[in-house]
This record gives structure tokens, sequence and C-alpha cells, in this order.
């Protein structure tokens, strides 16, 4: 038997409808703060990637499915969103100008990491991001946005962690305060934070290891080396989050594992997840759009992780009610009756009525059993007699009621569906 590779996952019917339920809130949300729904290609050049999220992180070193094409081309299954949506804003010359553009997507990407809870190879992100503006507004926009979406999905457990990176005046003095710093704990870092010290060392703050841990204890903090223009965005997005009644909690470690961000970064994490706690994250990335050939144009934006937002609703016990596909099973006595019974059938669907017929000409117990399957509302039984008086026999599943009526009284017949 051939099994689907590692770190995938099938979405079967049995679940499908909590990813329905997902995808319909994404996109009642997103139209709520007006934003717009973008689709791209899941593969892209490798540079739309490489470039951006920066050469020195976990993403583009270890993580990234890169294959060349028949042309020798360098082709990467998209790791993250935000990137090639720019490409694309960029190549259309999607206009920012008049209206803001505020786009939203849903889909799958793709990371080669260590599968476990909550990390996937193949994984699906929901996310907004908001091209346009460079004041403090946008940044809390998206962050309402996010946090609407996890209050309507009646998550409470989590909490919003909140940064600022600065811009690159301020965050190159503050990198090499740190890097004086890390270099004076050099030798009780791991190896891997030596090496990002030389390479990446604002992603040492990012660390999970003990030692490190320990050893960042008395490490400057970002916060206090905002400039004066930085400190006032920052002041100002927090002032709309209090206002609103967003809670947050300010993390002057919170970096974020991609390079493209500047100003403010956040992150949703919760206690039900385990060890990948972080559901959600994103921040301001103001010189992305002309790294990719556009005009310099400030933006901000988050994704979240749909597996991620599944696991905590079964944590919470959140999860929506299944529904039912069915409100009318066809059960068919012979063959003879089969064009009545798709006439009835047809009948139905151009009510809006959901039916299902027999097509494995069972005896009527199997019939039966699939009814009780598909938790059909109702039965529509079509036996000799009804074919031969065009009527038909309806009953109700749940109170066992039964009726014999004309076929021209099916039109009217109010069924009690919830
Ligand atoms: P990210 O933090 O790399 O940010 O990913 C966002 C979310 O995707 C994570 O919080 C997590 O829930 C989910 N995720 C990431 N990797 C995996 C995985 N291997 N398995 C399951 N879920 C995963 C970004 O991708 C940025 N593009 C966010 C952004 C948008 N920043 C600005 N705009």
């Amino acid at each position: 038997m051939i099994q689907n590779i590692r770190g995938t996952k099938d979405i079967l019917p049995e679940t499908i409808y909590l990813w329905q339920y997902l995808e319909d809130k994404f996109k009642t949300i997103a139209d709520l703060f007006g934003y717009k729904e973008i689709r791209t290609p899941i593969f892209e050049k490798t540079e739309v990637f490489s470039r951006t999220i920066g050469e020195n992180t976990d993403i583009v070193n270890k993580e990234m499915y890169t294959f060349k094409d028949r042309d020798n081309e360098n082709i990467t299954l998209r790791p993250e969103m935000t990137a090639a949506l720019v490409r694309s804003v960029v190549q259309h010359s999607l206009d920012y100008n008049i209206a803001a553009l505020r786009l939203w997507y849903f889909g799958p990407f793709f990371r080669y990491e260590r599968p476990q809870k909550g990390r996937y190879r193949m994984f699906h992100q929901f996310g907004a991001e908001c091209i346009a503006s460079p004041y403090p507004e946008s940044d809390a926009e998206v962050i309402l946005l996010a946090n609407h979406l996890i209050k309507s999905l009646k998550i409470d457990d989590y909490t919003l962690l909140l940064n600022s990176l600065g811009n690159s005046a301020s965050r190159e003095k503050y990198k090499s305060a740190l890097v004086d710093y890390l270099n004076s704990v050099k030798n009780n870092l791991s190896e891997e934070s030596k090496i990002r010290l030389e390479a990446n060392p604002l992603r040492v703050l990012d660390s999970k290891d003990e030692n490190d841990i320990k050893a960042l204890e008395n490490s400057p903090a970002i916060l206090d080396y905002l400039d004066q223009e930085s400190a006032e965005h920052f002041n100002a997005v927090r002032n709309l989050l209090d206002n609103a009644k967003v809670n947050y909690t300010i993390d002057n470690r919170l970096v974020r594992g991609l390079d493209y961000y500047n100003h403010t970064v956040f992150e949703f994490r919760s206690n039900a997840l385990g060890a990948q706690d972080s559901f959600g994250g994103g921040g301001r990335y103001d010189g992305l759009i002309n790294q990719l050939g556009g005009k310099d144009t400030p933006a901000v934006g988050f994704a979240m992780g749909v597996e991620r937002l599944l696991l905590i609703l079964e944590a919470l016990n959140a999860m929506p009610i299944k529904p039912n596909y069915t409100d009318v099973y066809l059960v068919i006595t012979s063959d003879e009756n089969l064009q009545y019974a798709f006439e009835i059938a047809n009948t139905l669907r151009s009510r809006g009525i959901r039916v299902s017929t027999e097509i494995k000409r069972r005896k009527m117990k199997g019939q039966f059993k699939e009814a009780d399957k598909l938790e059909a509302a109702y039965t529509i039984v079509i036996g000799d007699t009804e074919f031969k008086e065009r009527k038909v026999t309806i009953k109700n599943m749940a109170s066992g009621e039964q009726k014999l009526i004309q076929y021209e009284e099916l039109n009217e017949f109010q069924f009690q569906l919830q």
C-alpha cells in the first residue's frame, strides 16, 4: 500500500466540515475588515523566498522544498505567503495609492521540518496583509483582525506577544550591543547559537535551549534602543490596542524567524498546543516591496496556522457541531420505479432539499441502513403502489411518523429540517 508523505495529512470527509467551518470564518472576518482574497501559485522561483526571508534563516537554510524543474529553473514550494503575495502585487502593479491594498489568503504551505504535533511539512495558513500605510493604525488593524477571528472561534486561552524591532537605525544600534553582550557570554551558548551569533545575531534571542535562555538573562532589551520615531510608532500601536481592549504582553525577545520585519512584530501563543505553541504571527515589513522590485511601500500583516487552530479548538472543546448532509433518502424497491424515483429526487432538489437515492439495488433493509448511516431526516419510499398511483410514502426518521401523499403534494410538503 502506498502511503502519504511524512508530515502531510489527508483531510477526510468525516472532518472536512471543520475546515469548511474555519474557511467560512476566515472569509466572513476578512470581509468585515474590507480585505479581498488573493490566490497565487503554490510554487515560485526560489529567489522570491531566499532573498526576502533571509539567507541565514532556518526556513531558507534548512526547510525549503527546492528543486530544479525540467528547464533547470530553481523552483520552491512556497514556505509562506508574504513574499509570494508581494511578488504578485508588484508584477501586476496592483494599485495601493487610491485605496489601500487589503488582501487575505488561505492555502497550503510547505516546510521541511521534523514532523511532530502541530508541525507538518505541508500545512495551511490563513493570513492578511495590508499594503500602503506606514502608520500605526494599520499595524493595529491587522492585529485586531487576527484577534477578532480568534474570539469568533471562541478561543480564550491564548496570549498575544508584542515587540518592536524599530527602524533599521535602531536595529543596527541594538544589534551591535547584542553582539557585544553575546560575545561576553559566548562560552555558555549552544553550538547553534554560536553560529547564529555570527550569521544572524537577533535569532539567538529565539533559542529554546535552556543554557541559552540562562545566558540571555541580562541581555540588552531592544525596546531600550528604539529611537524617537520607532518608540512613538510602537506606543501608538499599543494605545490603539489598549483602547480596543486587546490584551497583550510585551516580549522584548520576540524577533520572529523571518528577516523582513521592522517595527511591530507579534505572535499568538496558546497553552493548549504543547511545544509548538505559536499559532499565528506577523509584523511590519516596510522594505519588502522595494526589495522585490516595487516602489518603496510600507506594509504589515500576519498569518495563522490552520492545523494549530484546529488543535486548539479540539483541546478547548470548541469544535462546531457536525452537520448533517442528507435531508431525504430515497428508497427504491424495484428497477421499474427508478424513473419515477429520479423524477421525485429532481423535484425535491429543485426545492433545495438534499436528496440521496439508492444506487446499489439493495433490499429495503440495506437501504434503510444507509439512510440511518447518513442520518437522513426523512426517507421516501417508492414501492409498487406508490409508483402505480403516483404517490410517495414519507417517513420522518426522528418521530417515526409516516404519510402517504400524492406526488403533486410533495411540492408543498413542509419538511422539518434543522
Ligand atoms: P510564520 O510565523 O513563519 O510567519 O508562520 C505563521 C504560522 O504558520 C505559525 O504561527 C504557525 O501557526 C504556522 N506554521 C508555520 N510552520 C508550520 C508547520 N511546519 N506546521 C504547522 N504550522 C506551521 C509567516 O509565515 C509570515 N509570512 C507571517 C506574516 C504575514 N508576516 C507578515 N505577514
